[in-house]
């Protein structure tokens, strides 16, 4: 087998907000680590096209841009490491959304849990079920699909409200490869279980949109203030305290070591104060956050070098995207007259969707697979399990260049009941249509 391949890891924040407490831990810290494991390569960006479809201040969507950039930047993004970009910098970004728009039924984002969501508060209420909704809403998983499959992303870190949109990309990818040859690898959500979900002021998950968050460079006093602002029971000084349920214990878990979770932990069973344990917890995101300080305050007050470094990512992205883009803007059949338009037209559709196909997926074991099936959904090669999307397609791309090599048995197998010579038949009418 071909060594390891490096896989791709591709990330977006939405830039409508001041970065919080709950950004941090939940995306910001852990994209940071995660782009310093040998093997990866790693595509993180500030997703301004997606904040315009829940923001209309101009100045906001700016300000979000440049806090959110400064705060990856200051927790340790390495830009010369990281493929680190501004999306609206990526003009191919939009052009994909248009052909996978193209390529994707209206029933497919009819189901979106953010859309449905809105349609049946419209219901309840009695308005008109699309009432307040923009089709900016309606069309965000497919402008998410093209940030993904744009740089053929393997995995995307995200958190769980999220997956249902990888899985949409997933779609979407398939069915352009289905149309148009094998283009797009299947990205695959991924979900950190150790990265915590940090509760807000109230308790509730800490989201702009409960209103409980905790800025992550608050001046010190702002956020002392702000953590004295925790909800805690009544529990006086001196009465044991429950860990389970308290908000403090939880963000206080996230920043602190094993050890130090377990002094907390015994410290609410002795019955610490709770402006003591506040106090601790301070001390303790003070600890993590201090040395970031600088290094955030030295880049929100010089936005030009923020500016020049997202400028240098768009640049490196857009040299992967724009030679990805003309080999689709082909497939699709915008293409250049003076090359081959004289051909006449070869296929119509009914020819051209009664071709073999390639379907690439993913059991239960982890591995990734694929199988060549004939127009009547016939089997007529299996793969063995590969590590990744991409050693998947790396296979079935050597099997289409050289129809009838690499059929010995080391990566696929014959179907039971196909013959070799009609999966070279196959391959070649692949061929021929491509
Ligand atoms: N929708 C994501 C969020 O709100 C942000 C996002 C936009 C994203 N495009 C993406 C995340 C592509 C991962 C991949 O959290």
């Amino acid at each position: 087998m071909s060594s390891p391949a490096v896989i791709r890891y591709l990330t977006g924040i939405t830039t409508t907000g001041t970065p919080h407490l709950g950004n941090y831990v939940g995306a910001i810290r852990p994209t940071v680590a995660a782009s310093r494991r040998a093997g990866t390569e790693n595509f993180y960006f500030l997703a301004d096209y997606h904040a315009l479809i829940k923001c209309d201040e101009p100045s906001r969507i700016q300000r979000s841009t440049l806090e959110i950039a400064a705060c990856w930047l200051a927790a340790g993004l390495d830009p010369d490491h990281v493929l680190f970009y501004r999306q609206s910098d990526i003009p191919e970004v939009p052009e994909l959304t248009w052909l996978l728009t193209c390529v994707t039924g209206k029933g497919l984002l009819n189901r979106a849990h953010a859309y449905k969501a809105a349609v049946d508060k419209n219901a309840a209420s009695g308005n008109d079920p699309d009432a307040d909704v923009s089709v900016g809403l309606f069309m965000y998983p497919v402008l998410m699909a093209a940030d993904i499959i744009m740089f053929n992303a393997h995995r995307v870190p995200v958190g769980r409200d999220q997956v249902q949109h990888i899985e949409m990309a997933r779609d979407m990818a398939q069915s352009f490869n289905h149309l148009y040859g094998e283009h797009f690898v299947p990205p695959e959500a991924v979900i950190d279980e150790a990265v915590a979900m940090l509760p807000g002021l109230d308790g509730r998950k800490m989201s702009k949109s409960y209103d409980n968050t905790i800025p992550l460079f608050a001046p010190p006093a702002q956020m002392r203030k702000q953590i004295a602002a925790i909800v805690t029971d009544s529990r006086a000084p001196g009465e044991p305290k429950e860990v389970d349920g308290s908000a403090l214990f939880q963000i206080y878990q996230a920043f602190a070591s094993a050890d130090e979770t377990a002094a907390m932990r015994q410290a609410y069973a002795q019955g610490i104060a709770w402006a003591d344990a506040k106090q601790l917890l301070f001390e303790r995101i003070d600890r993590e956050t201090a040395p970031m300080r600088e290094r955030h305050d030295a880049l929100i007050n010089n936005p030009a070098e923020v500016e020049r470094i997202l400028k240098a990512g768009a640049q490196k992205a857009r040299a992967v995207a724009t030679p990805f883009m003309a080999r689709l803007r082909h497939a699709v059949g915008l293409r250049d007259l003076a090359t081959g338009a004289a051909a006449p037209v070869r296929k119509d559709k009914a020819a051209r969707t009664s071709l073999p196909a390639f379907k690439q997926y993913r059991e239960a074991d982890g591995h990734f697979y694929f199988k060549l099936v004939d127009p009547q959904g016939r089997v007529l090669l299996q793969s063995r399990g590969f590590g990744s999307p991409k050693e998947a397609g790396q296979v079935i791309t050597s099997l289409r260049a050289a129809p009838g090599e690499g059929l010995d048995g080391t990566q696929v197998e014959l179907a039971p009941g196909a013959a070799r010579a009609e999966i070279v038949a196959a391959l070649n009418q692949l061929a021929d249509a491509s």
